[in-house]
């Protein structure tokens, strides 16, 4: 598989730029990284690894140098910053209380938690389940449209992501995590475009045409049950458009298909709302939720569902050790106590207008950018050789990204060609402009080195 193909997800860990980057790290870094690489399964995506990190604080990493890292990537749990101090106390007083609770008991915290989380969705979406990760949500969220549907097959979107476990990747798309693993455990899944504004190919520029393919495969698939996608494509940030998703919802309904939004790295404030799919007008059948529900201090995940769908109680459909962690249920409850007490989605819908500006004057100034997509603090910019071809400017990203490392801004490079920048939703206009200089410093220097 050639290396460009694997630039999906992320930055590869075996490309030249990687084996540069190494040169400016000191001794102890290296010790450290290379007895990492000699206990880890080597993944491409991870081990090995870029820097050995220390601490953490708000919207910086510290790796053992002392060096700082403004973190605008953070794997998406970070929306109320690393070590938010309101959430890590509430963590530490559950952890003096009731750390674990085996899964035959129930709990106080997990109670309150799940009551709370309920209360933000509309009225019809009052079940969940939770899990110790996304992937298994996902699992879980496929189970039960089984149950629900008594139909098999699942549609996604090409390229996507739900997940590396087996039957999470045989409804992704992403080649990243196929490859040698042969039939999908599950039956086959089919896989739709994604919904693109920038490369779309319609003549009217709409994305709502993309809706059609769905349409066309449930028609001829009667064993499809449901229909995954993220609400908002996190990695390479493609936001679809309101009609997009009100047709796919009527779609769904028409073929009794259920609709299972994956908001695991956006919500929570990610996108200016508590969950992508308020941004719609529509209501999903299941949601699942990750990665910054457990505040990047506990990992915990959920799906949430109707009382209608509640018709599964014979068999299990989660199951995990950690089902009800009062451990992920106090971050989680915190982190969302912490997200309404601090106003921080009136804050990101604040930001993503001053953010909006910034980028737009960067795509004035750099020709390399060929488009910029944005919605609260999510944002991508695709960087292309030529404006009319749209040529992927790959190995520039890549440099563009080594270069903002360098300079303390970390971020991760989607498609191979789309910085994406996910920071703290905490994150201050001064750190904020901070980041910005570090960027346009690399776009600069990208954009002179070509000339
Ligand atoms: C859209 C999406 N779904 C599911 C997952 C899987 O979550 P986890 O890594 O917590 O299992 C991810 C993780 O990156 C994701 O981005």
């Amino acid at each position: 598989m050639k290396e460009n193909n694997l630039l999906t997800e992320g930055d590869v860990n075996f490309s030249d730029a990687r084996k540069s980057w190494y040169q400016i790290m000191d001794f102890d870094t290296m010790k450290l990284l290379d007895e990492d690489a000699n206990l880890f399964l080597h993944q491409a995506l991870s081990t090995p690894c870029l820097d050995v990190i220390e601490s953490c604080e708000g919207i910086y990493i510290t790796d053992i140098r002392g060096k700082k890292y403004m973190d605008f990537h953070g794997n998406s749990v970070h929306q109320v910053g690393y070590r938010n101090p309101y959430v890590l106390e509430k963590v530490k007083q559950q952890m003096d209380l009731l750390p674990f609770s085996p899964r035959r008991f129930t709990n106080k915290i997990t109670i309150e938690f799940a009551s709370k989380l309920i209360s933000l969705f509309p009225s019809h979406l009052n079940r969940v389940l939770f899990a110790p990760g996304g992937t298994s949500a996902v699992g879980m969220a496929l189970k039960l449209a089984r149950v629900v549907t008594g139909k098999h097959q699942v549609v996604s979107l090409n390229d996507s992501f739900h997940g590396a476990s087996l039957d999470a990747i045989a409804v992704g798309g992403e080649e990243q995590f196929k490859k040698y693993m042969g039939n999908a455990i599950t039956e086959e899944a089919n896989n739709i475009s994604q919904p693109s504004t920038y490369r779309n190919h319609f003549k009217d520029g709409l994305d709502l045409h993309y809706a059609d393919e769905l349409e066309k495969v449930l028609e001829q698939n009667p064993q499809v049950g449901a229909f995954i996608a993220e609400t908002i494509r996190n990695t390479d940030v493609q936001i679809p458009s309101k009609a997009y998703w009100k047709k796919i919802r009527q779609i769904c309904d028409q073929y009794q298909v259920l609709l299972i939004l994956d908001e695991i790295p956006i919500a929570f404030g990610r996108t200016g709302k508590m969950f992508a799919f308020e941004h719609y007008e529509i209501e999903p059948d299941i949601v699942c939720l990750g990665k910054g529900l457990g505040a990047g201090i506990i990992p915990i995940a959920a799906i949430v569902t109707r009382d209608k769908y509640n018709v599964a109680s014979d068999i299990s459909i989660g199951h995990y050790t950690h089902e009800k962690s009062p451990l992920g249920c106090s971050a989680g409850l915190a982190m969302i106590e912490y997200l309404e007490q601090n106003e921080i989605l009136s804050k990101v819908q604040n930001d993503e207008i001053y953010f909006r500006e910034k980028m737009l004057e960067l795509q004035k100034q750099f020709p390399i950018i060929g488009d910029v997509r944005g919605i609260g603090m999510l944002w991508g910019i695709e960087l292309v050789k030529d404006r009319t071809t749209k040529e992927k400017a790959i190995s520039e990203a890549e440099q563009i990204m080594y270069q903002c490392l360098e300079n303390g801004l970390s971020f991760k490079v989607s498609q191979g060609n789309v910085l994406q920048f996910c920071p703290p939703l905490i994150i201050t206009r001064i750190e904020l402009d901070a980041a910005l200089t570090i960027l346009t410093n690399a776009l600069e220097k990208i954009s002179f080195n070509n000339n």
